[in-house]
């Protein structure tokens, strides 16, 4: 048990975490000890390299030192986050996390007196407030010698993005106890390669809102006919059209009047320059919220991150996808439309430093330093996790474990490519196939979407992301309910996936025909993208009816969802997601990783909720 208090570790910790540089040993040959902190066998695939890094050219480097408290945060995590324990949610404040996540002073020393043999300025340095992270900007040709490497101009072949990145980076080794990662090195999963998890469907054009309209009368499906007669009902059009009144009539939201306007929140964070347009919210909302007054429908706030921009000229289609159902499900829930980072990486012609397109940590960073954060963030992008360096994706898996230490539930979509698309060849130089488990969807502290279609019954969709982590081990929290599923699967597969990694999806919800409005037409969406902003809605929700009972939100859901709200899903147990060549896996009774422990049923999980 944990009941420890977060401490200001350099006040008490032992003097030296790893040997200090011997007296009188010539400074240079601390730093000339290196060893190598990450490296690409091959150039990542869809990459191409154009020529050297210009030496003068100006890059923001971060430079993550390790959180000395991390493993206490995580325990405290977990004790907040099990329903059973006496803490049960009561979150850490800011100052409670940030004392958590600060660096040992040795650390802190060693990376200074690293920096200051380089001749860097420690006063330009930028510092987050628990001193986890230090930002520097230097020429490429410095970032070279303090990392012992050669930084190289690449291009994304299907976007033309260009980035400065390496394929390997070094580090002293003194320093290797003391840092997890050097950002930007060689992580090359910038925004466009990044992957919105959204997509038209094929063969459905869009339609003109007014014939939307005119048609859903006739055939007495409209939003309207639903919410003003019957909005319990899940009309059969909702077989295979899905709109705000199905998700409302399926997922039993329907008679739910949130009562916590005031404190309660919900934040849908963007990259890839996708903006939300409220026009088409406006539109949206009178064609499918049409119980909602105009004057009412008030729409949502967007909040620019680290130079991420909002042109209302360019609607996004994973933007309004994402903000239109978060606020169709939640209103009057105020909702937060984040566009994180957006401008090109790379401009041979212009010096002036460009954000660093390290979209995880731009957004990270920026959360991190908010007073309140929204209560429910849903997130609908991913790469395939063997293209993100397990020590990038490990720190960014623990910052999600910080923010949700603070009483904030993490959705993310879990891809749609179901176990993997393409050829699923490994990128460690020996080309074995295996599955493509996809990253933030493969990190413990997230809560992770997958997609089903159809009604009586919902059934997966073969796109569904789904499977098991090589990065992280299998949380305890899904232990029981992951080991039942692989029983039963047996020995299909062998070989293809790690047994002994988090698994994933964790939930689900609809994932086809979404009609959303981009550029003033109707048009069918469908991904993990669309179901991750309907669950994550749907613990809005919760989080709504706990606050207004003056309780603390839910925050970190994953033990309770395994647990306490198991029975609080419905069971989808036909589908599968092939992929890699194979059948993939199933759906199943209980748990599967196509379908994690089905689709929310509101207003079980509400009763639920109520015993905490
Ligand atoms: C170091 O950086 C600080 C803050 O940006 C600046 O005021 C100072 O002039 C710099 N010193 C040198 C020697 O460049
Ligand atoms: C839903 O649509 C599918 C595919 O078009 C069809 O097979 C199924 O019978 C439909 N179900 C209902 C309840 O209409
Ligand atoms: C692995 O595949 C890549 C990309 O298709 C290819 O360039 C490389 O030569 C292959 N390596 C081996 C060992 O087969
Ligand atoms: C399988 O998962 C475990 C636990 O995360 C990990 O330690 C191991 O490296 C993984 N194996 C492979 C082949 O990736």
């Amino acid at each position: 048990m944990l009941w420890s208090l977060p401490l200001l570790w350099a006040c008490f910790a032992p003097a030296t975490l790893t040997a200090l540089a011997s007296p009188g040993k010539p400074l240079s040959r601390r730093w000339a000890d290196v060893a190598e902190v990450h490296s690409w066998n091959e150039i990542p695939r869809g990459w191409k390299v154009l020529s050297s890094a210009p030496p003068d050219y100006p890059l923001n480097m971060r430079i993550g030192l390790k959180q000395y408290g991390m493993d206490e945060l995580i325990e405290n995590l977990l004790e907040i986050s099990d329903p059973t324990h006496p803490r049960y949610t009561q979150h850490l404040t800011k100052e409670e996390a940030n004392a958590f996540k600060a660096p040992h002073k040795d650390a802190s020393q060693a990376v200074d007196e690293w920096l200051a043999f380089h001749d860097i300025n420690l006063s330009s340095a930028d510092r987050t407030p628990s001193g986890d992270w230090i930002s520097i900007t230097i020429p490429v040709s410095q970032a070279e010698a303090l990392l012992n490497t050669e930084y190289h101009l690449y291009e994304h072949l299907s976007s033309g993005e260009q980035v400065i990145r390496t394929l390997r980076y070094s580090l002293p080794r003194e320093l290797h106890a003391h840092v997890d990662v050097v950002a930007p090195t060689t992580y090359f999963g910038t925004l466009k390669s990044m992957k919105a998890t959204s997509f038209l469907l094929p063969n459905v054009d869009p339609v003109s809102v007014g014939d939307y309209v005119a048609q859903a009368a006739s055939e007495k499906h409209s939003a309207g006919a639903a919410s003003e007669n019957n909005p319990g009902a899940v009309l059969p059009s909702c077989n295979n059209t899905i709109t705000p009144a199905c998700l409302r009539a399926l997922y039993k939201t329907y008679d739910y009047t949130p009562a916590s306007t005031d404190k309660n929140a919900l934040g849908v964070v963007g990259y890839l320059n996708e903006f939300a347009n409220k026009m088409d919210h406006q539109m949206f909302f009178k064609t499918f919220r049409a119980d909602v007054p105009a004057t009412n429908a008030a729409g949502f706030e967007t909040v620019l991150v680290n130079g991420g921009q909002d042109d209302q000229s360019k609607p996004g289609v994973e933007a309004n996808l994402d903000i239109q159902y978060t606020t169709g499900i939640s209103y009057p829930t105020p909702n937060t439309y984040y566009s994180v980072g957006g401008s090109p990486p790379f401009q041979p012609d212009s010096f002036t430093t460009k954000n660093t397109n390290e979209p995880y940590l731009d957004f990270i960073e920026f959360i991190y330093k908010q007073d309140k954060i929204p209560q429910t963030l849903s997130t609908s992008y991913g790469d395939d996790e063997q293209t993100v360096p397990r020590d990038y994706a490990e720190r960014v898996c623990k910052e999600f474990a910080a923010i949700g230490s603070r009483g904030v539930s993490i959705f993310f979509s879990s891809g749609d490519s179901g176990v993997g698309g393409g050829a699923c060849t490994t990128n460690d130089g020996t080309n074995r196939t295996t599955f493509q488990p996809s990253f933030p969807a493969s990190c413990p502290y997230v809560t992770t979407v997958g997609a089903t279609v159809h009604i009586n019954p919902e059934v997966a969709i073969p796109f569904s992301g789904g499977g098991f982590s090589n990065y992280f081990a299998a949380p305890a929290y899904q232990g029981d309910a992951v080991s039942n599923y692989l029983w039963d699967y047996g020995t299909r597969n062998k070989g293809m996936f790690n047994r002994s990694g988090r698994a994933y999806p964790d939930v689900s919800a609809q994932g086809v025909a979404y009609q959303v409005v981009v550029r003033g037409m109707v048009t069918p969406v469908g991904g993990t993208s669309a179901s991750t902003p309907t669950v994550a809605s749907i613990f809005a929700l919760l989080n709504d009816h706990r606050i207004s009972q003056n309780k603390a939100p839910l925050g970190f859901i994953n033990p309770l969802l395994y647990s306490t709200l198991s029975s609080g899903f419905t069971d989808i147990t036909q589908g599968s997601n092939p992929g890699c060549g194979t059948d993939g896996f199933s759906a199943a009774r209980g748990w599967d990783p196509v379908t994690g422990l089905g689709t929310p049923d509101f207003q079980k999980l509400l009763k639920l909720i109520e015993g905490l």
